[in-house]
């Protein structure tokens, strides 16, 4: 019996309706726990619906449908509908709706698929809102304390334990969804590359080695507010200046380390033009393959934060916001994933990943492999993200290969 194949052109067409609910003029609007991805998520319900399934909801807020089949433990393939603000249409959608694809084909075909397929939207991968990214599947993974969130806001002052509940997720119960693990015996994610390397090489799918591990951390400069107008330049305590000093040494010690170092978040008190700044907060996300280099990236940026801050007699305490290990994925399914780009596109393409992705969280448990689309320019977690169509449907196609070929071979 031959596996039912994933319709490419139905997935886009998903794509776009759910751009079409959840963006505005400034791009995807899909920040976890809010309007636009609750919308997301009843898009996601009707599409489910039309393939007789319901989505069960679990203690995290992850979404999960399951497709029953000959045999368990379960193939779990997703992503996540959350965006970044103003983010692209791709990120986290293609692989949900890839997902959904998948599901799709076998549900209007004759037969059962070989194995349960359990479909998966992972809540707040993307972090945006509280600092910690991949919650939902890190619950499940049992590699997340409530005490993490216990004192986060969001931009708007709001705390993460109340804008959880409000969405039925109590922070004192996400760990009971890691029994979901316990039907899974491996997890496949699609996703775009959201980097450069796939279009400068011509590569239209391939297959993902890992993920790079992350240390965020966030540092709080304490100075003396002082007037703007009066304070002699040498008679200051700018922690505005300390901050931004240091994050020029973040940048230096991210092409030392062959890592990548991020200062996306920053801000003065007291905040107005005539002040000069007491208090700086900024969160550093760096990223590396290896173990040894983040440590060393981590400790490097220690030092020079404080001396950044000394240098202007101002103080320094940090705050750990996330981090997570750099991980391999399961060479097998990797070699897998590398077979079916190559049947679609011709090519054996194999690359690490430098975003995140759920399946970082899955794979310490199951083995766990991606498929990645080209992105235009490298653009993502920006609205001007994008893949040529061909692209996508050559990465769609590839996916549903490597589904029929995990669901079919793996006992
Ligand atoms: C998520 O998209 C990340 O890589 O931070
Ligand atoms: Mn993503
Ligand atoms: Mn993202």
């Amino acid at each position: 019996m031959s596996a039912p194949a994933i319709a490419a052109d139905r997935v886009i067409a998903d794509l776009r309706e759910l751009a079409r609910r959840t963006s505005d003029d400034a791009g995807a609007q899909r920040l976890c726990w809010g309007d636009g991805w609750r919308t997301a998520r009843e898009f996601l319900g009707e599409l489910l619906a039309e393939i007789g399934l319901e989505a069960e909801i679990d203690e995290a807020g992850n979404a999960w449908a399951y497709l029953t089949g000959e045999a368990e433990p379960a193939l779990a393939v997703g992503s996540h509908v959350d965006s970044v603000p103003n983010g692209g249409w791709l990120d986290g959608a293609l692989g949900v709706m890839g997902a959904l694809g998948v599901l799709r084909a076998w549900a209007e075909g004759e037969a059962r698929p070989p194995r349960t397929l359990a479909f998966v939207d992972w809540a707040d991968e993307e972090g945006a809102r509280f600092g910690r990214s991949l919650f939902g599947s890190s619950a499940v993974a049992g590699a997340f304390e409530p005490a993490e969130l216990a004192s986060a806001r969001d931009a708007d002052g709001r705390r993460a334990q109340g804008v959880l509940a409000d969405n039925g997720v109590e922070l004192e119960r996400v760990l009971e969804s890691r029994s979901r693990l316990e039907r899974l015996g491996a997890y496949l994610e699609l996703h775009i590359e959201q980097g450069p390397v796939l279009e400068a090489e011509g590569i239209r799918a391939a297959a993902v080695s890992g993920c790079v591990g992350v240390e965020r951390l966030r540092f709080e400069i304490r100075g003396r507010v002082s007037h703007a107008g009066t304070t002699p330049m040498d008679a200051r305590h700018d922690a505005g200046l300390a901050a931004a000093a240091a994050a020029l040494r973040v940048e230096e010690i991210a092409v030392v380390e062959g890592g990548v170092g991020t200062v996306g978040e920053i801000g003065f008190e007291p905040g107005i033009p005539t002040a000069v700044p007491g208090r700086a907060s900024m969160v550093v996300d760096f990223r590396n393959r290896g173990m040894d280099a983040l440590g060393r990236m981590l400790e490097a940026t220690r030092e020079a934060v404080a001396a950044c801050a000394a240098a202007r007699g101002c103080q320094v305490s940090e705050e750990p916001v996330w981090s997570i290990e750099p991980i391999e994925f399961d060479p097998e399914l990797v070699a897998l994933a590398r077979e079916a780009c190559e049947g679609v596109t011709g090519t054996a393409y194999e690359l690490p990943s430098g975003a995140l992705h759920d399946a970082a969280s899955m794979a310490p448990h199951l083995p766990t492999a991606m498929v990645f689309s080209p992105s235009i320019a490298g653009i993502s977690h920006a609205p001007e993200e994008d893949t040529a169509e061909s692209d996508l449907e050559a990465a769609i196609e590839a996916f549903g290969d490597l589904v029929e070929r995990r669901i079919t071979t793996a006992s």
